[in-house]
């Protein structure tokens, strides 16, 4: 019974525990496409307490003295991710790290060059590849908590710390990847497997199923691919029926480790399943968390799960992507918004690439697909009551290219990486769950779906109400980042300027 419910929650994008009652309170706090009808109580209730990491973003004073002292024995040269030219690297120890100008400097085997020049068509690393690399490559393997820009690469570092430390000799797991929704453990794997394409590795994504023909784990043999990228409670499952067996794990990677580890995130799964593989693995596991974003509360829980880490950090008001050009609309009423996005946005935005539309709920993607589609704008939506294939082929159509425009909810949020998406549009404004706050986090992982790799992309945060405009203002204070207005919702030439000034046109 217990694995039916498990299975249905993570089918939302949430992930369920063993007790019933903590289930529902879990899968209604992910900000993974569990904000549903609840939304309404946040924006008609009156604010509760705002226990937010805002007002707290400053690094200490510790991190601010520790990024005075790098240790990084030269400056990496300077590549085509530009925003990322201001990470700053923490050492931790005496180990010196050379950052790598070339894949060649970081002793990779020939099979995983070939996998990056032949297989991604790479030519150099980028910034925090070249950065994060030597550290994860170097004995004594340090742990490394590393933030860096959206859209910068930071899945070749961890991919390539896990292909690295895998003997393709042993049928056993040696590497574990944990990520928030199915959708990114699939991404991940995809982009392990093109990488991993010479070296004969095999990886098994755990995620939740609900094919046919799927065979329950306790019927199946145990898991001998050597890297298993999973969501938490599916791995959790999977430890506990002891089909996946840890005592060869050498890395453990969590990749948006900042929602991993968040008490509004998957904290208490993380925290088990980490402290599950130390002890099995005798203390002998390098533990990587990377994200785009680490806030003070997530940073001040860290120390708890590595130890003596290497430390890569970007202060919040250098997060926001250069290229990436941010407008806000005023929209008297929601048909306005619409309108906009139909009339103005569309008319010259589906020139140019491919859109995402953030929408709060799921209601709100089916309604806004439906609105668009009625008037022969064609697009697709995806949210986590979906099915699970319907999902994966949603998915697929867009990075295909099938489709232009895709609707969603949190659920692409983070992580999700498409080259072609060039156009980002916050129907409704990121808002933390159960408050009337932004959730600045979140406002950048989205607008991050966008400008990928240092491309050009323009992003529009529509706004209907006088709490949105508070809203946005927030947004801009946090990340010290002035947005401006288009003048007017009606005229479809400041909508072109618009997208000229973002260089899409
Ligand atoms: N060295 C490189 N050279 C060229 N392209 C690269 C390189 N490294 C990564 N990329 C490409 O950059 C894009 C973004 O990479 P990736 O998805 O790893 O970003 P990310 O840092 O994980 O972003 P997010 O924080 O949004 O998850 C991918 O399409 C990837 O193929
Ligand atoms: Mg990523």
């Amino acid at each position: 019974m217990a694995e039916t419910t498990t299975k249905k929650e993570e089918t939302n994008g949430s992930v369920g525990t063993e007790e019933p009652t903590v289930k529902n309170e879990e899968k209604k706090k992910s900000w993974a496409d569990e904000v549903e009808d609840d939304q309404d109580e946040a924006t008609s209730s009156s604010a509760p307490a705002v226990t937010s990491q805002e007002e707290k973003s400053e690094p200490s004073e510790e991190v601010k003295e520790q990024l005075g002292e790098l240790s990084l024995s030269e400056e990496p040269a300077p590549l085509n991710d530009p925003d990322d030219a201001n990470i700053q690297a923490v050492t931790s120890g005496d180990t010196v790290y050379t950052s790598a100008v070339t894949f060649e400097e970081l002793n990779l085997s020939e099979e995983l060059l070939k996998g990056l020049y032949v297989e991604m068509g790479f030519s150099r690393p980028s910034k925090i590849q070249a950065v994060t690399l030597p550290m994860i490559l170097t004995p004594p393997y340090k742990d490394l908590v590393a933030q860096a820009h959206n859209g910068s690469g930071k899945t070749t570092c961890f991919v390539l710390g896990m292909l690295s430390c895998v003997d393709p000799k042993k049928k056993i797991p040696q590497a574990l990847c944990l990520c928030p929704t199915r959708e990114l453990a699939l991404q991940n794997r995809a982009v392990l497997q093109r990488m991993g394409k010479f070296t004969g590795i095999t990886c098994m994504c755990a995620i939740p199923e609900e094919s046919s023909s799927f065979v329950p784990i306790i019927k199946r043999p145990p898991v001998t691919d050597q890297v298993v990228i999973g969501t938490p409670g599916t791995i959790k499952k999977w430890l506990s029926t002891k089909k996946l067996v840890t005592r060869d794990i050498k890395i453990l990677v969590f990749d948006e480790a900042d929602h991993m580890l968040a008490e509004d995130g998957f904290k208490d799964d993380s925290e088990r399943i980490i402290r599950e593989i130390q002890r099995s693995s005798g203390g002998g596991c390098q533990v990587l968390l990377f994200s785009a974003t680490f806030n003070e509360l997530v940073k001040a829980f860290i120390p708890r799960v590595v130890r003596d880490a290497n430390e890569i950090y970007v202060k919040k008001e250098e997060l926001t992507l250069e290229k990436l050009k941010q407008y806000k609309v005023w929209c008297p009423d929601e048909l306005a918004k619409i309108e906009v996005i139909r009339d103005r946005i569309f008319e010259f935005g589906q020139k140019v690439g491919q859109t995402i539309i953030f929408v709060r709920t799921r209601e709100s993607t089916k309604m806004l697909q439906s609105a668009l589609t009625k008037e022969g704008y064609e697009c697709t939506a995806i949210q986590g009551a979906l099915k699970q294939e319907d999902r994966d082929k949603i998915i697929q159509e867009f990075k295909d290219g099938f489709t232009k425009v895709l609707i969603t909810t949190d659920l692409l949020a983070r992580g999700f990486d498409q080259a072609q998406v060039n156009l980002v549009i916050n129907y409704d404004l990121p808002i933390k769950y159960g408050t009337r706050e932004p959730d600045c986090e979140v406002y950048l992982h989205r607008i991050g779906r966008a400008g990928r790799f240092g491309r050009k992309g323009a992003v529009f945060n529509l706004m209907s109400t006088e709490w949105d405009k508070k809203i946005m203002e927030k947004i801009e204070n946090h990340f010290q980042h002035f947005i401006p207005e288009v003048p007017s919702w009606k005229n479809e030439e400041h909508f072109e300027n618009a997208l000229k000034e973002a260089g899409l046109l």
